[in-house]
Protein backbone atom coordinates (compact mmCIF):
# COMPACT_ATOMS: atom_id res chain seq x y z
CA UNK A 1 0.00 0.00 0.00
CA UNK A 2 0.99 3.47 -1.08
CA UNK A 3 1.59 5.99 1.72
CA UNK A 4 0.72 9.50 1.60
CA UNK A 5 1.01 11.18 4.85
CA UNK A 6 -0.79 14.81 5.48
CA UNK A 7 0.54 16.80 8.61
CA UNK A 8 -1.56 19.02 10.48
CA UNK A 9 -0.68 21.09 13.62
CA UNK A 10 -4.48 21.26 15.12
CA UNK A 11 -7.21 19.32 13.78
CA UNK A 12 -11.16 18.82 14.99
CA UNK A 13 -10.91 15.28 14.64
CA UNK A 14 -8.39 13.21 12.41
CA UNK A 15 -11.39 10.89 11.43
CA UNK A 16 -13.71 13.49 10.96
CA UNK A 17 -11.31 14.93 8.46
CA UNK A 18 -10.83 11.82 6.73
CA UNK A 19 -15.04 11.42 6.52
CA UNK A 20 -15.03 15.04 5.06
CA UNK A 21 -12.77 13.93 2.54
CA UNK A 22 -14.21 10.58 2.07
CA UNK A 23 -18.06 12.83 0.81
CA UNK A 24 -16.06 15.35 -1.21
CA UNK A 25 -14.65 12.62 -3.11
CA UNK A 26 -10.92 13.92 -1.81
CA UNK A 27 -10.13 10.35 -0.07
CA UNK A 28 -7.19 7.73 -1.37
CA UNK A 29 -6.43 4.41 -0.18
CA UNK A 30 -3.12 4.88 1.81
CA UNK A 31 -4.19 8.39 3.36
CA UNK A 32 -2.77 9.17 6.39
CA UNK A 33 -4.48 12.17 8.62
CA UNK A 34 -1.45 13.00 11.44
CA UNK A 35 -2.77 15.65 13.84
CA UNK A 36 -0.74 16.95 16.69
CA UNK A 37 -3.78 18.14 18.07
CA UNK A 38 -6.82 17.19 18.08
CA UNK A 39 -9.70 19.88 19.51
CA UNK A 40 -12.47 17.34 19.14
CA UNK A 41 -11.06 14.02 18.86
CA UNK A 42 -13.84 10.87 18.96
CA UNK A 43 -13.79 8.34 21.24
CA UNK A 44 -16.09 5.15 20.98
CA UNK A 45 -16.86 5.04 25.04
CA UNK A 46 -17.01 8.82 25.84
CA UNK A 47 -17.28 10.53 22.70
CA UNK A 48 -13.65 12.68 23.26
CA UNK A 49 -10.06 11.40 23.19
CA UNK A 50 -8.08 13.24 25.27
CA UNK A 51 -4.63 13.71 23.92
CA UNK A 52 -2.48 16.72 24.90
CA UNK A 53 -0.63 18.61 21.56
CA UNK A 54 2.38 16.85 20.43
CA UNK A 55 2.70 14.00 22.90
CA UNK A 56 0.83 11.31 21.57
CA UNK A 57 0.03 9.55 17.96
CA UNK A 58 -3.49 10.71 16.82
CA UNK A 59 -4.05 9.83 13.04
CA UNK A 60 -6.20 8.41 10.45
CA UNK A 61 -5.31 5.90 7.66
CA UNK A 62 -8.04 5.57 4.64
CA UNK A 63 -8.66 1.95 3.78
CA UNK A 64 -10.54 0.61 0.29
CA UNK A 65 -10.68 -3.24 1.71
CA UNK A 66 -12.01 -4.45 -1.56
CA UNK A 67 -11.37 -8.23 -0.53
CA UNK A 68 -13.25 -7.49 3.12
CA UNK A 69 -17.25 -8.36 2.59
CA UNK A 70 -19.46 -6.19 4.75
CA UNK A 71 -20.48 -9.20 6.81
CA UNK A 72 -16.55 -9.64 7.78
CA UNK A 73 -15.68 -5.71 8.50
CA UNK A 74 -14.37 -7.38 12.14
CA UNK A 75 -11.16 -8.47 10.75
CA UNK A 76 -10.51 -4.99 10.34
CA UNK A 77 -10.84 -4.55 13.93
CA UNK A 78 -8.35 -6.93 14.26
CA UNK A 79 -5.51 -6.06 11.71
CA UNK A 80 -5.39 -2.96 13.45
CA UNK A 81 -5.31 -3.77 17.09
CA UNK A 82 -3.16 -6.26 16.43
CA UNK A 83 -0.73 -3.71 14.55
CA UNK A 84 -1.08 -1.59 17.88
CA UNK A 85 -0.24 -4.66 20.17
CA UNK A 86 2.77 -5.43 18.14
CA UNK A 87 4.08 -2.15 18.23
CA UNK A 88 3.23 -1.28 22.09
CA UNK A 89 4.63 -4.89 22.90
CA UNK A 90 7.80 -3.81 21.09
CA UNK A 91 8.26 -0.84 23.13
CA UNK A 92 7.45 -2.27 26.55
CA UNK A 93 8.68 -6.40 26.72
CA UNK A 94 8.49 -6.98 30.04
CA UNK A 95 5.00 -6.53 30.47
CA UNK A 96 1.73 -8.13 28.93
CA UNK A 97 -0.02 -6.04 26.17
CA UNK A 98 -3.13 -7.33 25.41
CA UNK A 99 -6.33 -6.50 23.18
CA UNK A 100 -9.15 -6.19 25.45
CA UNK A 101 -12.18 -6.67 23.03
CA UNK A 102 -12.89 -5.26 20.63
CA UNK A 103 -10.10 -2.62 19.85
CA UNK A 104 -8.59 -1.37 23.28
CA UNK A 105 -4.91 -2.10 23.34
CA UNK A 106 -4.01 -2.94 27.20
CA UNK A 107 -1.13 -3.00 29.32
CA UNK A 108 -1.84 -5.03 32.72
CA UNK A 109 -5.04 -3.45 33.70
CA UNK A 110 -4.40 -0.07 31.72
CA UNK A 111 -5.37 1.36 28.39
CA UNK A 112 -3.09 2.73 26.09
CA UNK A 113 -4.21 3.10 22.79
CA UNK A 114 -7.81 2.68 21.19
CA UNK A 115 -9.24 2.81 17.85
CA UNK A 116 -12.01 4.17 16.19
CA UNK A 117 -13.03 2.38 12.57
CA UNK A 118 -15.75 3.79 10.27
CA UNK A 119 -16.50 2.07 7.47
CA UNK A 120 -18.75 3.40 4.52
CA UNK A 121 -20.46 0.39 3.33
CA UNK A 122 -22.25 0.62 -0.20
CA UNK A 123 -23.78 -2.32 -1.99
CA UNK A 124 -22.17 -5.11 -1.33
CA UNK A 125 -18.67 -3.30 -0.23
CA UNK A 126 -16.85 -1.85 1.76
CA UNK A 127 -15.67 1.46 -0.25
CA UNK A 128 -14.02 3.50 2.59
CA UNK A 129 -12.77 2.34 6.48
CA UNK A 130 -11.30 5.39 8.34
CA UNK A 131 -9.36 3.75 10.87
CA UNK A 132 -8.36 6.00 13.61
CA UNK A 133 -6.03 5.37 15.84
CA UNK A 134 -4.81 7.34 18.93
CA UNK A 135 -1.52 5.68 20.96
CA UNK A 136 -0.72 7.43 24.40
CA UNK A 137 2.98 8.17 24.12
CA UNK A 138 4.68 10.98 26.00
CA UNK A 139 1.40 12.50 27.59
CA UNK A 140 1.87 11.63 31.54
CA UNK A 141 -1.33 12.76 33.29
CA UNK A 142 -4.76 12.65 31.87
CA UNK A 143 -7.72 15.31 33.16
CA UNK A 144 -10.67 13.17 31.19
CA UNK A 145 -13.13 11.16 33.18
CA UNK A 146 -11.77 7.68 31.28
CA UNK A 147 -11.04 4.86 33.86
CA UNK A 148 -7.43 4.36 33.39
CA UNK A 149 -5.13 6.04 31.06
CA UNK A 150 -1.84 5.07 30.88
CA UNK A 151 1.39 5.92 28.24
CA UNK A 152 4.63 4.57 27.14
CA UNK A 153 6.51 7.12 29.01
CA UNK A 154 4.48 5.99 32.44
CA UNK A 155 7.16 2.55 31.50
CA UNK A 156 10.47 4.11 29.74
CA UNK A 157 12.68 6.22 31.70
CA UNK A 158 12.43 8.61 28.99
CA UNK A 159 10.08 10.11 26.21
CA UNK A 160 9.34 8.38 23.31
CA UNK A 161 10.39 9.53 19.47
CA UNK A 162 7.04 9.78 18.15
CA UNK A 163 8.13 9.87 14.52
CA UNK A 164 9.63 6.51 15.11
CA UNK A 165 6.96 5.01 16.60
CA UNK A 166 4.31 6.10 13.72
CA UNK A 167 6.50 4.52 11.10
CA UNK A 168 6.64 1.69 13.09
CA UNK A 169 2.56 1.49 13.30
CA UNK A 170 2.09 2.10 9.44
CA UNK A 171 4.43 -0.38 8.64
CA UNK A 172 2.57 -2.55 10.91
CA UNK A 173 -0.41 -2.10 9.85
CA UNK A 174 0.52 -2.68 5.86
CA UNK A 175 1.99 -5.41 6.62
CA UNK A 176 -0.88 -7.26 8.55
CA UNK A 177 -3.56 -5.32 6.09
CA UNK A 178 -1.47 -7.58 3.29
CA UNK A 179 -1.28 -9.86 4.94
CA UNK A 180 -5.12 -10.03 5.82
CA UNK A 181 -5.95 -11.05 1.94
CA UNK A 182 -4.54 -14.37 1.83
CA UNK A 183 -4.25 -15.12 5.63
CA UNK A 184 -7.40 -14.34 6.80
CA UNK A 185 -7.66 -17.53 9.55
CA UNK A 186 -3.91 -16.72 10.52
CA UNK A 187 -5.09 -12.79 11.58
CA UNK A 188 -7.87 -14.25 13.69
CA UNK A 189 -5.82 -16.77 15.41
CA UNK A 190 -3.40 -13.91 16.29
CA UNK A 191 -6.21 -11.52 17.59
CA UNK A 192 -7.48 -14.48 20.04
CA UNK A 193 -4.25 -15.50 21.30
CA UNK A 194 -3.74 -11.62 22.15
CA UNK A 195 -7.39 -10.99 23.76
CA UNK A 196 -7.03 -9.55 27.41
CA UNK A 197 -8.48 -11.93 29.71
CA UNK A 198 -8.86 -15.23 26.89
CA UNK A 199 -9.30 -18.10 28.28
CA UNK A 200 -9.41 -16.78 31.63
CA UNK A 201 -12.16 -16.66 34.37
CA UNK A 202 -13.39 -12.82 35.07
CA UNK A 203 -15.67 -10.83 35.84
CA UNK A 204 -17.85 -8.97 34.16
CA UNK A 205 -21.84 -6.81 33.64
CA UNK A 206 -24.38 -6.64 31.51
CA UNK A 207 -27.75 -5.55 31.67
CA UNK A 208 -27.34 -4.40 35.35
CA UNK A 209 -25.57 -7.79 36.61
CA UNK A 210 -22.09 -8.68 37.54
CA UNK A 211 -21.13 -12.09 36.91
CA UNK A 212 -17.54 -14.24 36.28
CA UNK A 213 -17.22 -15.70 33.15
CA UNK A 214 -14.92 -16.87 30.41
CA UNK A 215 -14.07 -15.27 27.02
CA UNK A 216 -14.34 -18.60 24.70
CA UNK A 217 -14.05 -16.62 21.36
CA UNK A 218 -15.46 -14.42 18.47
CA UNK A 219 -17.72 -14.93 16.40
CA UNK A 220 -17.48 -14.45 12.83
CA UNK A 221 -19.37 -11.08 13.05
CA UNK A 222 -17.04 -9.98 15.62
CA UNK A 223 -19.36 -10.40 19.06
CA UNK A 224 -17.96 -11.92 22.08
CA UNK A 225 -18.56 -15.67 23.27
CA UNK A 226 -18.08 -16.08 26.87
CA UNK A 227 -19.15 -19.39 29.45
CA UNK A 228 -20.60 -18.06 32.80
CA UNK A 229 -19.91 -20.00 35.90
CA UNK A 230 -23.01 -22.38 35.41
CA UNK A 231 -21.79 -23.42 32.35
CA UNK A 232 -24.33 -21.30 30.34
CA UNK A 233 -22.65 -19.99 26.95
CA UNK A 234 -23.61 -16.66 25.79
CA UNK A 235 -22.89 -14.19 22.99
CA UNK A 236 -22.68 -10.28 23.22
CA UNK A 237 -22.47 -7.24 20.83
CA UNK A 238 -20.17 -4.69 21.81
CA UNK A 239 -21.08 -2.14 24.44
CA UNK A 240 -23.83 -5.18 26.10
CA UNK A 241 -20.90 -6.22 28.18
CA UNK A 242 -18.76 -4.21 30.30
CA UNK A 243 -15.08 -5.92 31.62
CA UNK A 244 -15.55 -4.70 35.29
CA UNK A 245 -11.49 -4.50 35.97
C1 LIG B 1 -11.60 4.83 21.91
O1 LIG B 1 -12.39 5.50 22.55
O2 LIG B 1 -11.03 3.87 22.41
C2 LIG B 1 -11.28 5.18 20.47
C3 LIG B 1 -10.31 6.32 20.40
C4 LIG B 1 -9.90 6.70 19.01
C5 LIG B 1 -9.12 7.98 19.01
C6 LIG B 1 -8.53 8.30 17.67
S1 LIG B 1 -7.41 9.65 17.75
C7 LIG B 1 -7.36 9.75 16.01
C8 LIG B 1 -8.75 9.46 15.49
N1 LIG B 1 -9.53 10.69 15.38
C9 LIG B 1 -10.50 10.75 16.28
O3 LIG B 1 -11.27 11.73 16.44
N2 LIG B 1 -10.53 9.63 17.02
C10 LIG B 1 -9.53 8.68 16.58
Amino acid sequence: MQIHLHKYKEVLSTNQMAMDWVSKGMAHEGDVIFADFQTAGKGTAYNHWESEPEKNLTLSLVLCPKHIEPGQQFLLTQIVSLALQHVVQAEIPHLPVKIKWPNDIYVENKKIAGVLIQNIIQGNEISFSIVGVGLNVNQRHFSSKAPNPVSIIHYKKEASDRESLFAKLIAELSKLYEQSIYHQQRVEKEYLQSLYRFGQSGRFEATGKSFIATIKGITAYGQLMVTVESGEERVYNFKEIRFVL
